[in-house]
């Protein structure tokens, strides 16, 4: 099955824009305050951010009444009617209000409407949060709304000379919106400004594209929540073209469809779905692992086979991990390790140590900008310790500058597996913990980083090398004769086909 990514997809900016100021919110209580933070309604309509949220401490009301007087209520994406904003003001409640923009313009245009003395007529479906808002707009204007595809009809039934308003709920199918308004204009006149919002039409348009593309027999997974209006309008839009539909919420949905017989996937999201899961779906549609890990071997073979010192062998090297890294990006790989210098390498000529810790400061140093353009997170794996003041500073001020990027490079540099066990094994004594798998693992170097999938090794050397001995219980190994340096793009995909080939059953039957 060919799996294609749909353009545009995703999150939209009011969506972005309400989680961006949930967040700011919780990161702004005093520390250790644990007071709950409430939100009418569910801020956007994914399950993956709700429960994120959750964890954040925010807990959903569907009521401003269960808000208690004095908290602090964050008004959900989807917006609230002024009569809400009257009652969170008789309770003194502090309101921080997520409304997306193009929805408080919609609330506007409704309102100003009614205030003409118009009556309004709100395309959408009756029951969310963003209707009852428009239609509590309309009502506080001293106005009449008539809502739904009933509302269509009944608008229609009352004819007169008087203009009718028409808004939309931002998330409708367009065409559908189109449709609707054309047929309300040849009963009586109408104002309009029922459009639905430019980053849904632009989702809905790139799923009509690649259906059209694509031609019948071709498959469309959306990933959302059942919750999320414009998701569902994403996947009856592929269903108006044709196409075999398919829809997840998470990966354990995702593992549970059937794609049999489908020869093109396109695969779109909704407008509050996380691209976190969107590329971890992709990953597992793709069967691209989530975490890489290479023993770069071969540097000082390369440079002898050339006639060159073994520093430009390095430095040739380096230059192959800066490509690796894009190819990473490229392919939706999240984590890239690196073995770069384990704790045996310090046997190795001063002059070639002392050229490797500078050629490591050296990069680190003129990378720093490449990092954070492509929101890249650095980490180094290894004993810091052992680390000149100077580079261990380099190290650590660009882990700093990087830490919130998703994507990752690890580095281990004075790394060796065992360590790393020993270093773990100390940490868990020094807290007289009891030792099992799970608090053993929350003292490795980078406890919080799933275990590599797949560990790449150049050069011909068919060794694990000391190389994250306690990660790799069940990686997949893929060797290769290439040296590091001539490392390419087609050895690295014949890594991943192979890869995505295997049956990874872990000790199961
Ligand atoms: C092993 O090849 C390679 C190393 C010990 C060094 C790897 C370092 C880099 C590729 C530079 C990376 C730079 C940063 C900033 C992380 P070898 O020297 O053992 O080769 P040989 O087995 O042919 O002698």
């Amino acid at each position: 099955m060919q799996v294609e990514v749909i353009e545009p997809h995703g999150m939209c900016a009011g969506v972005n824009g309400a989680i961006a100021r949930a967040l700011e919110l919780a990161k702004s209580r005093p520390a250790g305050d644990r007071s709950p933070i409430y939100c009418l309604h569910e801020l956007v309509h994914n399950e993956i951010v709700i429960g994120e949220l959750k964890d954040l401490g925010f807990r959903f009301v569907d009521r401003i009444g269960e808000v208690p007087r004095g908290a602090t209520v964050v008004f959900s994406a989807h917006g609230v009617p002024p009569q809400v904003r009257e009652e969170a003001a008789r309770r003194g409640l502090k309101v921080v209000d997520a409304t997306c923009p193009f929805v408080a313009r919609v609330h506007r245009s409704a309102r100003a409407f009614a205030e003409k003395g118009m009556e309004v007529c709100v395309l959408g479906d009756p029951a969310p949060a963003e209707v009852r808002g428009i239609v509590g707009e309309v009502e506080d204007a001293g106005g009449r709304a008539f809502v739904g595809p009933h509302g269509v009809s009944a608008a229609k039934a009352k004819g007169g000379a008087a203009p009718l308003g028409v808004v939309a709920q931002t998330t409708m199918n367009s065409d559908e919106v189109e449709r609707a308004v054309a047929e309300l204009a040849r009963a009586r006149r109408v104002k309009t400004m029922a459009k639905v919002c430019g980053a849904t039409k632009d989702r809905q348009d790139a799923v009509r594209r690649f259906c059209r593309g694509a031609g019948p027999g071709a498959g469309v997974l959306v990933l959302g929540s059942k919750t999320s209006s414009n998701t569902r309008r994403l996947a009856e839009v592929a269903e108006d073209c044709g196409a075999k539909v398919f829809t997840a919420g998470d990966v354990e949905g995702l593992s549970r469809l059937d794609f049999s017989g489908v020869g093109r996937l396109g695969v779109t999201s909704g407008a509050s779905t996380p691209e976190r899961f969107f590329m971890e779906a992709m990953r597992f549609l793709r069967r691209v692992p989530e975490h890489v890990a290479i023993i770069m071997d071969g540097n000082g073979r390369w440079a002898k086979a050339r006639g060159k010192a073994r520093s430009e062998g390095h430095r040739a090297g380096a230059k192959t991990l800066e490509r690796v890294l894009d190819w990473c990006g490229e392919r939706g790989i999240r984590y890239l390790t690196v073995y770069a210098f384990s704790t045996e390498n310090w046997k190795r000529p001063k002059a070639e140590v002392d050229g490797l810790m500078a050629l490591f400061a050296r990069m680190l140093k003129t990378k720093e900008r490449d990092f954070v353009a492509n929101r890249v997170r650095f980490r180094m794996v290894g004993r810091r310790g052992d680390l000149s003041p100077k580079l261990l500073s380099i190290v650590e001020s660009l882990e700093r500058k990087t830490e919130a990027f998703e994507r990752q490079l690890i580095v281990a540099i004075s790394y060796g597996g065992r360590a790393e066990i020993v270093d773990a094994a100390n940490a868990a004594v020094a807290r007289g913990e009891q030792v099992t798998e799970e608090t053993f693992r929350r003292h490795l170097y980078a406890p919080d980083v799933p275990d590599p999938d797949l560990v790449i090794r150049t050069s011909g050397e068919c060794r694990v090398s000391n190389f994250l001995l306690w990660e790799s219980a069940y990686s997949e190994y893929w060797f290769t004769d290439t040296l590091w340096p001539d490392f390419s793009e087609a050895d690295f995909d014949r890594a991943l086909e192979s890869y995505a080939a295997r049956d990874r059953r872990r000790g199961g039957a």
